[in-house]
């Protein structure tokens, strides 16, 4: 199965992009509009066309990363946001990123990675998370196809891969989904433990 680079990037090109929303997504708008830090570090890996990372940008967050194999995607928030600093647009491989951050956002960017990564994508999680850290955002839930992305899954799947390494806060039927999506996802919270060993 070809998830690499080239057939992202593709996807972009030509516009065969079916996740996409067009704007934020609302329950991300939600959690984004009771934060008061606004120098916290939040990542949002496989940010794809990026609209949380405009929205936050727009509200005055400094901090923000966007990291995604796509040049295109990329390209494209720099050019609706010309202010959103270059330098926090990151052309790069999630499981290569070697920085630290507060909060990391998650939007189908779960379910576009072989399930097969599923338990990396949770210990690179840990890994660069700062001390109590959070991962916050929507996962599928709807039964998993192995053969292309969205790869879905359920909540019991969901809390074996996670739990080792996170306190889960909140994991249910997110209340405000785009229309399309509604009683399909999962809004979710989790912090990182603190591990013994
Ligand atoms: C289904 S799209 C979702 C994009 C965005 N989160 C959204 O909701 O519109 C998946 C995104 O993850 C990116 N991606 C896939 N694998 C990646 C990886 N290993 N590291 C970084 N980005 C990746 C793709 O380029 C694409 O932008």
């Amino acid at each position: 199965m070809d998830l690499t680079e080239g057939f992202w990037d593709n996807r972009y090109k030509t516009l065969d992009i079916g996740w996409d929303l067009g704007k934020i997504s609302p329950p991300l708008k939600n959690y984004f509009d009771q934060l008061t830090n606004k120098n916290l570090r939040i990542l949002i890996p496989g940010g794809g066309n990026s609209y949380e990372a405009e929205y936050l940008h727009h509200k005055g967050f400094n901090n923000v990363y966007v990291v995604d194999l796509s040049k295109t995607a990329l390209k494209n928030i720099k050019t609706r946001v010309p202010s959103f600093p270059s330098s926090h647009l990151i052309q790069n491989n999630f499981f290569d990123v070697d920085m630290r951050f507060d909060v990391i956002i998650e939007q189908t960017f779960f379910c576009a990675i072989h399930p097969s990564l599923r338990l990396s994508y949770a210990a690179k999680l840990f890994e660069i998370l700062h001390a109590k850290g959070k991962v916050v955002g929507l996962l599928f839930n709807v039964p998993l196809k192995d053969t292309k992305p969205p790869f879905g899954g359920c909540k019991k799947e969901y809390l074996q891969h996670f739990n080792p390494y996170f306190d889960i806060k909140i994991m249910e039927e997110a209340k405000n989904s785009v229309v399309a999506r509604q009683g399909k996802e999962l809004f979710f919270i989790m912090q990182k433990k603190k591990l013994n060993h």
